[in-house]
Order: structure tokens, then C-alpha cells, then sequence
């Protein structure tokens, strides 16, 4: 498998991070999750777009145009012949020594994106997950997506030892806000609520698709916080992510969601979202 070291496309094991490499040491540096489809990158503007945002809000520039990445990024998945999966990219600041938390302004970004082959398994999205809540201890800057993610990991983890697949993050029992690696959405009366993109969630693109397409739909949309008990009372719930796309939850706690199955407007939804990777990407899926 070859991995993209910043301009150059080299052997897995000839990829060596430098240990001064601000990434490395302070997490210091943004990245991209992005899914691929028949070899197509699905809704790659929209995941460009948030990475250069993300490296803007952090003083990061990145060295590359987003139309030379882009080529890029389609060499990487041409030369490891990748079909379905995800393209992982980070920037870091930087490689600075003497270690030292100010960064100099000089720095080069460094670049590392590799492939992983994963199916799209719609049975999986259907069959209805468990889920915790987990009061929501990290920072104000969630709509960053940051190499920093110890704060994720832990209420990830907390959640696999608890037999859980993810962790629902709330910051108080007023507002759920949104998943340890994914975002949340409910469905009450025919409604779909989201917490709406501010400081507190990543904006996450499968969240942005799925409003695109509801709305189009005619699917009533509220963007604005709800409560735990809302979550655990909502006849819907489901998490979205480039991976999970649209995930229904069957339970909440111990809680189980509606009958602890698939709800009919998340099965609409999936049908709707597997509609627009066609669209985006020029394909025709095989479920
Ligand atoms: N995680 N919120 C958080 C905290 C996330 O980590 C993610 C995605 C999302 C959903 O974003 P998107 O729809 O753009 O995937 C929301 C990625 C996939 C990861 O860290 O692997």
C-alpha cells in the first residue's frame, strides 16, 4: 500500500514521522475523514472546504491548493486501487525543534493521507445500535476537526466497555450535542432535530447531506438543542458519519428507542442519502 507523505506517494513502511513533528507531539494540526465510493470521493468540496476552514480557525496554512490535493488525493486512491473506503488525511504545523508549545510562523504543514477499504453494508445501518450518554467535557472548539481527540476517545472507550457502540455527548441535561465520532439527530412527530453547527458539534458532512436531502424532501428540519429527555423519548434517533452514514440507535442508556428497530423516516432517509452518493459520485450502488 503506498501512503501520500506530503507530495510524494511512498511505501507504507518507508513512512516516517520526524519526532519533532508538532502532530505527533501536540496534536497540533486538523484532518479529514472522506468516503469513497466506486473509486469517487463522495462530497469531497464540502470535506476541502471544512479542512481548509478548520486550518484557517488554527493559524495552519495549508501548503497545497485545494485543486492540486484534490489530484492528489486521486493519485492515492488510483495507485492502491481502492474501490470502497475512506481516504484519511492530516496536516500537521509542522516539524519545529527544539520542542516548543509557540509555534514559529515559518512552518510547512505536513501532509499524511493513506486509504482503507471498508464495505458499505446497509444491514449494519439498519440493525439499530447501543448507545450511553456522556456528560460532554471537552473544549469550545468541537467545530475544529483537531488531531486533538483524547476527549473523544475517552467517552468512545467508555462506551466499548460498557458494551456500547458510541457515546452521546451532553453538556447539561438541557442539551444533548452530539456523538464521540459521530453527530445525533432525533425524530419526534415527523421532525428531524439536530443540535444546530456551532461551537459545540463538528458540522459533520453526513449531517449537512442528510439536512440537504430531508429538506428536499420535505422532511421538517429543526436545527436547535434538545434535552436528554427528548433524546429518550423521541420516536427516532439516529448518528450519521462518513462511515456510519445514517445508524439507527435502538437504545439510549437503557432506554430502547421506539420498537428497537429501524424507524420509517430514518429508513426514508437512508434511501434518500444512498440516492445522493449516486448523484454526487456518477454511480449506481449495489445493496
Ligand atoms: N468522525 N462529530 C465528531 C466528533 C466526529 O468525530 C465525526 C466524524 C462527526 C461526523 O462527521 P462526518 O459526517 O463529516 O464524518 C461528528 C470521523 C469519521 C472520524 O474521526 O473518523
Amino acid at each position: 500500500m503506498k501512503v501520500l507523505m506530503n507530495n510524494e506517494l511512498i511505501d507504507r513502511k518507508e513512512a516516517k514521522v520526524d519526532i519533532d513533528d508538532r502532530g505527533y507531539q501536540f496534536g497540533d494540526g486538523i484532518y479529514e475523514v472522506i468516503r469513497v465510493y466506486q473509486s469517487k470521493m463522495f462530497t469531497l468540496k464540502q470535506h476541502l472546504d471544512r479542512l481548509y476552514h478548520s486550518a484557517e480557525k488554527i493559524d495552519l496554512t495549508i501548503p497545497y491548493s485545494q485543486a492540486k490535493l484534490t489530484t492528489m488525493l486521486e493519485e492515492l486512491i488510483s495507485v492502491n486501487h481502492l474501490a470502497t473506503g475512506t481516504v484519511y488525511l492530516q496536516f500537521s504545523r509542522g516539524t519545529q525543534t527544539p520542542r516548543n508549545h509557540i509555534y514559529k510562523a515559518d512552518l510547512t504543514a505536513n501532509l499524511v493521507s493513506y486509504t482503507t477499504e471498508k464495505v458499505r453494508d446497509p444491514k449494519e445501518f439498519r440493525k439499530g445500535i447501543a448507545t450511553i450518554t456522556v456528560f460532554d467535557e471537552r473544549w469550545f472548539h468541537c467545530d475544529i476537526k483537531s488531531l486533538n481527540l483524547l476527549g473523544n476517545l475517552m467517552a468512545t472507550n467508555q462506551a466499548a466497555k460498557s458494551g456500547a457502540e458510541e457515546g452521546i455527548f451532553y453538556r447539561s441535561s438541557e442539551e444533548v450535542t452530539e456523538c464521540s465520532h459521530s453527530n445525533v439527530s432525533i425524530i419526534k412527530d415527523g421532525i428531524l432535530i439536530t443540535h444546530p453547527a456551532d461551537c459545540l458539534i463538528l458540522n459533520g458532512i453526513t449531517r449537512q447531506t442528510i439536512l440537504k436531502v430531508a429538506k428536499q424532501h420535505n422532511i421538517p428540519v429543526e436545527e436547535r438543542p434538545f434535552s436528554l429527555a427528548e433524546l429518550k423519548t423521541a420516536d427516532e434517533v439516529f448518528i450519521s458519519s462518513v462511515s456510519k452514514e445514517i445508524t439507527a440507535v435502538a437504545k439510549v442508556d437503557d432506554v430502547v428507542i421506539g420498537n428497537g428497530e429501524i424507524g420509517p423516516i430514518c429508513e426514508k432517509l437512508l434511501t434518500y442519502y444512498a440516492e445522493e452518493i449516486e448523484n454526487d459520485c456518477g454511480i449506481k450502488l449495489k445493496e
